[in-house]
């Protein structure tokens, strides 16, 4: 290992088994006012790059232990996101491989240097990476806060259903667990159904703006106060107006009433033309709903919720989702994710937004 010359500027690690050409790097190097690092083997480098943080690796790409390409594949890898981060520029002689250096810039890797280089070169280079780095970094930070922005936004306003209406909230959780079951039962790829329990979370979000009076009346509604529960759907798909890549699930928060053969609300759509997530989420809300105590009366027995799913079908509901239901609900068994030991897991907002 050469020695370590930190100075005042970045740090650069410098990983190549050519003795000399370290030297010249490292004379460079802190002439330009940047700290050195040298390592003469792939093992050296990766574990200099562990432990001192580089914040630039130069990495040989031909190396008799491990060649550059497994070093930087070991960074890839590392728990350590900065590690993961860390911009690499890999040095190599070879150019006919391109599909290989094509893979490489995939994985993350910033920029190759031909074998031989000249030294404003490789300043140059190491200038550019640097400052794409930077903006790669500010651009992480800002994917982080959108993140936290997002997943607060939606546990705020769960939370604020919960404390207008603690029945519906609890509801809310135990169709959003639903519809995720269904949703993968019906062969829907996990960001799909990671939309649609979404979606089933928020569906009856927009309850935070129906009257108490209305939305926890034990008896029937009158024809007024009817008009002011449906306006739900429209409360619920306005207030996630202002969040991001939220298209979808306001599809389905505004059409989780339609019916199958176009009775329902708000647009009176029929079929197909119901949002596929609208139509799964009226499925499992009626099923949950009738399966679970209201004030003004107990559950009913799985076996009635199924029959009366079974008659709804074709008429209220998507019949193939009635059908799907049915089979994900006998798969599950006793495992039924609906009861009240089921517990939502938050992380799976996360999943909404890119990895950092
Ligand atoms: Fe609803």
């Amino acid at each position: 290992m050469l020695e370590n010359t930190a100075g005042k500027g970045k740090q650069i690690l410098f990983v190549d088994d050519d003795a000399s050409l370290l030297r010249l790097g490292r004379l460079t190097l802190e002439r330009a006012g940047y700290g050195f690092l040298g390592a003469l083997g792939g093992e050296e480098g990766l574990r200099l790059a562990r432990t001192a943080h580089p914040d630039l690796i130069l990495l040989d790409y031909m190396m008799p232990d491990l060649s550059g390409k497994e070093v930087f594949e070991g960074l890839r890898r590392s728990e350590d996101a900065r590690l993961r981060h860390t911009p690499v520029i890999m040095l190599t002689a070879r150019t006919s491989n391109d599909v290989e250096q094509r893979e490489l810039l995939e994985q993350g890797l910033f920029a190759y240097l031909h074998k031989p280089f000249g030294y404003r070169e490789l300043l140059n280079v190491i200038g550019n990476v640097l400052m794409l780095s930077q903006i790669k970094e500010r651009n992480r930070t800002l994917e982080l806060e959108a993140r936290r922005a997002f997943v607060a936004t939606v546990r705020t306003l769960i939370s604020l259903l919960f404390a207008k209406d603690t029945c519906t909230g609890e509801h809310s959780q135990k169709v959003a667990l639903l519809a995720e079951g269904l949703a993968v039962q019906c062969g829907l790829a996990e960001e799909e159904a990671i939309y649609i329990k979404l979606g089933a979370l928020l569906h009856d979000v927009g309850k935070i703006g129906v009257p108490e009076y209305v939305l926890c009346k034990p008896d029937c509604l009158t024809e007024e106060e009817t008009a002011l529960m449906r306006r739900h759907v429209h409360h619920g798909e306005q207030a996630l107006a202002g969040v991001p890549r939220m298209k979808d699930v306001r599809a389905m928060v505004l059409h989780h009433h339609e019916w199958w053969n176009g009775g329902g609300y708000p647009a009176g759509l029929c079929g197909e033309e119901i949002p596929f997530g609208a139509r799964l989420i009226a499925v499992v809300d009626a099923y949950d709903a009738m399966t679970s105590d209201r004030p003004y009366r107990t559950h009913l027995p799985h076996s009635v919720a199924v029959e009366r799913l079974r008659q709804g079908a074709g008429t209220q509901f998507d019949p193939i989702l009635v059908g799907k239901l049915f089979e994900y609900l006998d798969a599950i068994g006793d495992a039924e994710p609906h009861d009240t030991a089921s517990i939502l897991d938050w992380e799976f907002l996360e999943e909404f937004c890119p990895a950092v």
